[in-house]
């Protein structure tokens, strides 16, 4: 990860509070570290960028990282610019809809035969994902149009995951239906007085509108072609032992797989520590205290014992869930799988994600 040579992006995605936000910027510092100027960005309309590297780095500009020499930089991008931006192709005045939109590109009398490409839904309620899509596309388009050309390591820090699997398909699906607007435009533009009359089509418009949409559609198909490009992009999933998450991880999988974007990597996170007394050893020597009539001591270890079990249990689950992780994701699916301890404290700030880091990322 930190030795391949040029731009590499990396996306961090997996199901809600499972440490994505907390792995991401991990990364990112060890990127930097490694002497990589790197870039965390967080898509996620729900922001924790700004709590996990305890730094403000809200405003829409990357951000330096305080507390480390190393070139590190974040931003956390706001999604209601990106919802405005979409919004302002449905109406320029702030609601009317579809229809104003139809008219604007001269295609107003096609409203109706429109109909099913659901262009009024997805102007007026942006589809979960767009604005992520977007906010990636703005990166992209920082990073290589110069301004911030300085950046080889991108992270970013994902919603959770239905979110960023509707974000996947959406390119597709609106790259076909702009492309029909678009193509339905031109054809009116090229028809004759006559025909344009008949359909009560006005082309006097300007094309601004259909210039905004291929605008749009552009920055989608770059977004499209950076999930799937193999020597550029990792999709790393992040996921708890637990068999919820491990199923959720396994289908997160195959839909990435399926959509082609890189998956090679599986961070199993906040994996119980070991130690502590085993069920066995609580019991005896509860059983000992018992025998010797101290009160205080069988008090406690009353306690321990009641710990011991939570803590078997738990690591019960914990060990059938890894197998799952370990056969579905690892054998079967050939991903590498990392672990992460679960810590007494929380991880804030750059010491700790660096101290964090260092545990998951060989
Ligand atoms: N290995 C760990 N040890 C201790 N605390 C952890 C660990 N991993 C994550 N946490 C804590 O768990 C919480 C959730 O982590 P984080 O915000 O990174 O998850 P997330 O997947 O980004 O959540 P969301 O889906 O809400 O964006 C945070 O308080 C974080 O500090
Ligand atoms: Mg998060």
């Amino acid at each position: 990860m930190c030795a391949a040579p040029g731009r590499r992006y990396f996306m961090v995605g997996g199901k809600g509070g499972v440490g994505k936000t907390s792995l991401s910027a991990s990364l990112a510092v060890r990127f930097a570290n490694a002497g990589h100027a790197t870039l965390v960005v967080s898509t996620d309309p729900a922001h924790s960028l700004s709590d996990s590297l305890a730094q403000d780095v809200t405003g829409g500009q990357p951000v330096r990282v305080e507390g480390t020499d190393a070139p590190l930089f974040a931003l956390e991008l706001d999604p209601e610019d990106a919802k405005a931006e979409i919004r302002q192709f449905a109406s320029a005045d702030g609601g009317k809809g579809v229809n104003d939109f139809m008219d604007s590109v001269g295609l107003g009398a096609f409203t109706q035969q429109l109909a099913d490409l659901k262009l009024g839904e997805l102007l007026d309620t942006p589809p979960p994902g767009l604005d992520e899509a977007m906010a990636i596309a703005k990166v992209v388009q920082f990073v290589d149009g110069g301004e911030f050309s300085q950046f080889d390591r991108i992270v970013f820090d994902t919603a959770p995951t239905g979110h960023t699997l509707r974000m996947l398909s959406l390119p597709d699906f609106l790259d076909a239906t702009i492309g029909k607007v678009v193509r339905l435009r031109q054809t009116i533009s090229g028809a004759g007085n006559a025909i344009k009359g008949m359909f009560g089509a006005d082309t006097s418009t300007p094309d601004e509108a259909v210039e905004k949409l291929e605008g749009l559609k552009k920055k989608l198909k770059t977004v499209s072609e950076l999930f799937r490009d193999q020597d550029k992009m990792e999709f790393v999933i992040a996921c708890i032992p637990t068999v919820m998450a491990a199923n959720e991880s396994a289908r997160l999988m195959e839909s990435l797989k399926g959509e082609g974007v890189p998956v090679r990597r599986v961070v199993v996170n906040q994996l119980l520590p070991g130690g502590g007394a085993s069920t066995t050893e609580a019991e005896e020597a509860l059983a000992e205290a018992k025998e010797r009539g101290d009160e205080k001591l069988e008090r406690v270890l009353k306690g321990v014992l009641k710990d011991a079990k939570f803590m078997a249990t738990k690591r019960k689950d914990q060990e059938r869930a890894l197998s799952i992780i370990d056969d579905e994701l690892g054998s079967k699916g050939g991903l590498s799988v990392a672990r992460a301890q679960l810590f007494d404290i929380e991880i804030r700030g750059v010491p700790a994600l660096q101290f964090f880091g260092m545990s998951v990322w060989q």
